[in-house]
């Protein structure tokens, strides 16, 4: 069996419908229910449906094999997996962002907002700019709005929440999209399984 980590909601619906499409199913994930581990013993897959902040832990600790997750993520939990395919899917960008009119004060400390305390940290301490971070887990849009921060790092896809809310990209930081990672030692112990996988994902994503 391989035990795969999906990321719930719209990156894991996507996810799902291509591991499907090369014949990697489970129908009973189609089911409108709570359940959060789907088995099918034929096509020898069990997915585990978790948080998507959640897939590096479960696959760097083994509790799954592999894992469909976002690169801001990975970027984020500097979890110790293999990184063995980008999906192409799931594409975004970690962006800096502020209010329309935000205009820097280079004489201050930076106050930053955002769920991405890593990222922001590597970001501004290679530009060499001091920072006071904020930590927050979810509209964090609100933050420069309401006074609490200056900016902030967070995820863009569309830009439709920054411009909803009069605020504009400052700079990117970094692209992201979907990566299949893998468990060091699962990936010695089932490797065959791992990288036939692997083979008809990568096939699937050419065409
Ligand atoms: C993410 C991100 C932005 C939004 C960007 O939030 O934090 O708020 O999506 O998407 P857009 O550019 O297409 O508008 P998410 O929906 O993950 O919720 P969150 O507020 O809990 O982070």
């Amino acid at each position: 069996m391989l035990n795969i980590a999906l990321p719930k909601g719209r990156l894991g619906d996507k996810v799902y419908e291509l591991l499907d499409s090369i014949g990697y199913d489970c129908r009973d994930i189609y089911l409108d229910n709570r359940q959060l581990i789907f088995e099918n013993e034929a096509t020898g897959v069990r997915y585990f449906l978790v948080k998507p902040s959640d897939v590096a832990i479960y696959v760097e600790h083994g509790a799954a094999d592999i894992g469909i997750v976002g690169k801001d993520i990975l970027l984020e939990s500097g979890a110790d997996v293999y990184e063995l395919l980008d999906l192409h899917i799931g594409k975004c960008r970690v962006c800096v962002a502020g209010k329309n009119d935000y205009r820097e004060d280079i004489g201050r400390r930076l106050r930053v907002a955002t769920k991405f305390v890593n990222i922001a940290k590597g970001y501004y301490a290679s530009i060499n700019r001091e920072i006071e971070i904020i930590k927050l887990n979810g509209s964090i849009e609100l933050a420069p709005i309401l006074g609490l921060s200056d900016v902030i790092v967070d995820i863009v896809e569309s830009g439709k929440t920054l411009q909803e809310n009069n605020l504009k990209v400052l700079t990117e930081i970094v692209p992201i999209s979907a990566r299949f990672i893998a468990n060091k030692s699962a990936y010695k112990f089932k490797q065959n399984e791992i990288d036939t996988m692997l083979a008809m994902l990568a096939d699937k994503l050419e065409k």
